[in-house]
């Protein structure tokens, strides 16, 4: 296939699919894996794809993408498929996200997460190609942590959701890889990511739609919990920084997040301008799984990698209501 390509798994989904645009955009070859698991609609990532083509087709000197339909879980093909592409790298984005689900399926996401993770890792160190290893964790090892900001030295032993210790099991495993063979890994800690083409799971794309459609928005707890969000230009930023500096590292976990908390209720009373609509508001219980806050400490990032976020709350979140406006526009003209 195309010798010299970045590996990205999950190519289909929201990270990946502005990933994979950002490495094309400067003339890096991708390949992308992804299986376009159920957990939501397939046209989706079909849609993320398309998206993909459209931006770079007219710019010259972008590289060449291949999409290969695969699952992470199977060994055997993972080995063929690195054997074929024979990546230079692997930014492994693929997983079963999402803490609420992980609670109702720890099993499936043990397997997709963890045994997914181990074949990756697996066919990466027998493939001579492949020279670093990147992984997305999540914000969500620092389970409930009173106190903020979080820091990547910080103890991270008690998880709240199967979801959090499957990315945590990650990072373990990469560890030994990484002592065990000498491959550069390098473990993301995301802070909830956000912007154009959002998992339509995650709260600012459902709250969008809701309100749009006047519905009124189910908030759990008293609006008082808070995130640190990431806009999605700038999760990209840290994660091509990540891949090109890992290793003069070896192994490092990195946070990427915004820095600047915002609380469910401002969160809301956001969405609302951008969409121009007084939010109606139904408050329900806390879930189970979700943490009462999380916040980054980037100073590391900020350091090693130059990770500097430049995208205010605000400002992403009118982004996402635009193309969100324009992708409804486009649908019901079809
Ligand atoms: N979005 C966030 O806020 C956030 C926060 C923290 C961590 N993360 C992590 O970042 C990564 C990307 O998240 P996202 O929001 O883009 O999710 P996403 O669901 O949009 O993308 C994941 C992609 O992986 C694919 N996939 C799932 N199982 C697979 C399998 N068995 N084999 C091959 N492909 C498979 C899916 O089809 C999907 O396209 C995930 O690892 C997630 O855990 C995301």
């Amino acid at each position: 296939m195309s010798g010299g390509a970045v590996l990205i798994t999950g190519a289909a989904g929201f990270i990946g699919s502005h990933l994979a645009e950002a490495l094309l955009r400067q003339g890096r070859d991708v390949v992308g894996l992804d299986n376009f698991d159920a957990f939501y609609a397939r046209n989706i990532k079909q849609r993320n794809l398309d998206a993909i083509q459209e931006a770079t087709a007219s710019i010259a000197g972008a590289g060449a993408f291949t999409l290969v339909e695969g699952d992470i879980r199977r060994p055997g093909d993972m080995m063929q498929l690195f054997a074929s592409v024979e990546p230079v790298s692997v930014i492994h984005l693929a997983a079963r996200a999402g803490v609420r689900p992980s609670i109702a399926q720890p099993g499936l996401y043990a397997e997709v997460n963890v045994t997914g993770t181990v074949n990756l890792l697996e066919a990466a160190r027998k493939t001579k190609s492949v020279d670093r290893f990147v992984m997305a964790s999540s914000s969500s090892v620092y389970g409930n942590r009173s106190q903020v900001p979080f820091c990547e030295a910080d103890p991270v032993s008690e998880p709240i959701s199967p979801y959090a210790a499957t990315k945590r099991a990650c990072e373990l495993i990469g560890h030994t890889y990484h002592h065990l063979y000498g491959l550069p890994v390098a473990c993301l800690r995301f802070f909830t990511v956000f912007g154009p083409r959002q998992r339509p799971d995650l709260a600012i794309a459902r709250f969008i739609e809701l309100m749009e459609r006047n519905e009124s928005i189910p908030m759990f707890g008293d609006g008082s919990t808070s995130r640190d969000y990431t806009y999605i230009d700038d999760i990209i930023a840290g994660v091509i920084a990540a891949h090109d500096r890992i290793v003069g590292h070896g192994y490092r976990i990195w946070n990427l997040g915004g820095r600047h908390p915002v609380t469910l209720h401002e969160m809301i009373q956001a969405i609302g301008s951008a969409v121009g609509k007084a939010p109606r508001i139904e408050q329900l219980a806390m879930q189970p799984g979700d943490v009462e806050r999380t916040c980054a400490d980037t100073q590391r990032s900020a350091k090693e990698l130059g990770f500097a976020p430049q995208v205010p709350f605000a400002e992403g979140v009118a982004r996402q209501v635009a193309v969100a406006r324009a992708d409804r526009e486009a649908a019901s003209a079809i």
